[in-house]
C-alpha cells in the first residue's frame, strides 16, 4: 500500500474533485481509505459481500436507498455505515460531498460494473 498524504484538508480535497461519482482517496489508514466523493444523481445498485461502508455527508443531502429497509436520508454531518452484503442505491438530488471511510480492497460498485465504475487505482492515482 502507498504511503498517503497524512495531513491536508477536507474541503482542498473536495475542491479537487471534477467528477460526480469518482472517490478519491485522501488517507490511508490501518487498511482503510479515507475517501471524499462528490455525488448528484441517482448511483448503481450495488452491494459489498465483506465490508461494511462508513458515509458521512459533509455537504447537501445524502439518501441511501434499499431494497429490504426503510432509505435513510442524510443531511450535513450525519453518517450512516451501509453493512456488508445489503444491497442499496445512494442518490443525491443536489451535489452532495461524502466522506467514505472502507477497506482497500472495496470496490464501490462492488460488484457490478457500470459507466460509473472507477478502478481502485484511477481513485488513488494522484497520491503515487
Ligand atoms: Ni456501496
Amino acid at each position: 500500500m502507498m504511503q498517503a498524504a497524512f495531513h491536508s484538508n477536507l474541503d482542498k480535497e473536495f475542491g479537487l474533485i471534477t467528477e460526480f461519482w469518482s472517490p478519491r482517496v485522501v488517507a490511508v489508514a490501518n487498511g482503510q481509505y479515507v475517501k471524499v466523493a462528490k455525488a448528484r444523481g441517482e448511483f448503481a445498485w450495488h452491494s459489498h459481500a465483506d465490508e461494511d461502508e462508513f458515509f458521512l455527508v459533509r455537504k447537501g443531502t445524502f439518501r441511501v436507498r434499499y431494497r429490504d429497509r426503510p432509505d435513510v436520508v442524510l443531511h450535513e454531518g450525519d453518517f450512516h455505515v451501509v453493512p456488508k452484503g445489503v444491497e442499496h442505491s445512494p442518490i443525491a438530488p443536489e451535489e452532495a460531498w461524502i466522506v467514505l471511510v472502507e477497506p482497500a480492497a472495496t470496490k464501490h460498485t462492488g460488484d457490478t460494473v457500470t459507466d460509473l465504475t472507477k478502478s481502485i487505482e484511477s481513485q488513488i492515482a494522484h497520491l503515487r
